[in-house]
């Protein structure tokens, strides 16, 4: 998919800009502070429904002005226009002027993998940022999945509820863990194949981009042991820890408990990783979710870099570059133009001050 155009009103600190992409490379300059990470977070918000910096959206709208609107006109099989305007009370999603009520009818339409230098605090962080990701990018290809995850969530807090009760209700527990169960049989089966998926890229890609010869891959630490008989396993989990769920008042096991780990060489990497191999790890991660994406759609993600090629040396820029200049539509942001994109076609926006200019002249 490319997007054609996008246009921005009282987003961060834009006022009203309006840009004209290249179906290639897209290069965004601009000293720091300037609104280029900005830009990028506008096409992350249309992919998700949500911002990836921060969680509190009214940030989101320029100082001092009632709501923010992006607009952006894409193209995959045919035309499209997402739009959405973050005011005060929330958001309004629009698909071609008509309004669009649930977040999963909209996720998926533009599909953006970005990367940025803040993605490498996901190794160190609690589980839950790990799924979160996870979540993130299995809800690109399937609104089922998060139809099912949000399912999952009512429920467990309703058994929670039940578990702090003096008397916990064993008939209705019983009732809740054939419901949850439903919901995490698709939940670990779409897990596992994402896992599968990424892993049979990562390694490859890794030793690819940064001529390191380590094994990389994931490791999808589940809930359950015996896939096999997925629905089976995941019940018997819930009734073998009901006692200590009754004694502890919460659900010990669970979806909501499971872990996504980055190995090198089969070792968890936050022990032996250095800072390099971190980053190719990382890089490695969202190349592949590039590919997972891609086969499980038929189309293909818009790449985002945010201030990352800077932080590679040239052999590495090159690789990168190599590896996707041809199939994707990049979105880079740099403070200067890198060299190894000088190299090629590009297009390039320079940003001051959330004011944008078209500077690719003949280059286009
Ligand atoms: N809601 C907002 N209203 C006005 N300005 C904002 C808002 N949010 C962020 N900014 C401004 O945006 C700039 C940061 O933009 P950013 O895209 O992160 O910069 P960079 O070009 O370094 O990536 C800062 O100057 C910040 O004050
Ligand atoms: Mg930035």
């Amino acid at each position: 998919m490319i997007v054609r155009s996008l246009r921005l009103r009282n987003f961060r600190n834009y006022e009203n800009a309006y840009l004209e992409f290249g179906s290639g490379m897209n290069l965004i300059t601009g000293r720091n502070a300037q609104g280029k990470t900005n830009l990028l977070e506008s096409l992350v918000y249309l992919s998700l429904t949500r911002s990836h910096r921060i969680s509190d959206e009214k940030q989101l709208i320029r100082s001092d002005m009632p709501f923010a609107d992006i607009l952006c006109r894409m193209e995959d099989d045919s035309e499209r226009e997402l739009h959405a305007i973050v005011h005060n009370r929330g958001k309004t999603l629009m698909i071609n002027g008509t309004p669009v009520k649930k977040s999963s009818d909209f996720i998926g339409k533009l599909n953006v993998v970005l990367f940025a230098p803040d993605d490498l605090y996901i190794f160190n962080d609690q589980p839950r940022e790990r799924r979160r990701i996870m979540n993130q990018e299995i809800t690109k290809v399937s609104p089922q999945y998060l139809i099912s995850l949000n399912q999952y969530q009512q429920l467990l807090k309703e058994r929670n509820i039940i578990l702090k009760q003096e008397q916990a209700d064993e008939r209705y527990l019983d009732v809740i863990d054939e419901k949850m169960a439903d919901a995490e049989t698709m939940i670990v089966s779409m897990r596992d194949e994402f896992v599968t998926a990424v892993n049979e890229h990562m390694g490859d890609l890794y030793r690819e981009l940064s001529s390191d010869d380590i094994r990389v891959s994931l490791r999808y630490r589940c809930c359950v042991d015996n896939k096999s008989d997925l629905r089976a396993s995941l019940l018997r989990m819930h009734k073998e820890s009901r006692q200590k769920d009754i004694e502890r008042r919460m659900t010990l096991n669970g979806i909501h408990r499971e872990d996504l780990v980055f190995e090198i060489n089969d070792i968890n990497l936050i022990r032996t990783a250095s800072q390099g191999q971190k980053r190719m790890t990382m890089l490695a991660f969202k190349m592949a979710l590039l590919r997972y994406i891609r086969m499980k759609t038929g189309k293909k993600p818009v790449l985002l870099l945010d201030d990352v090629l800077s932080e590679l040396d040239g052999s590495r820029q090159k690789k990168l570059l190599e590896m996707v200049r041809e199939p994707y539509q990049c979105l880079i942001t740099a403070t200067e133009v890198p060299e190894e994109i000088r190299k090629g076609n590009y297009r390039e926006f320079r940003i001051e001050n959330g004011s944008v200019r078209d500077v690719s002249g003949g280059r286009k």
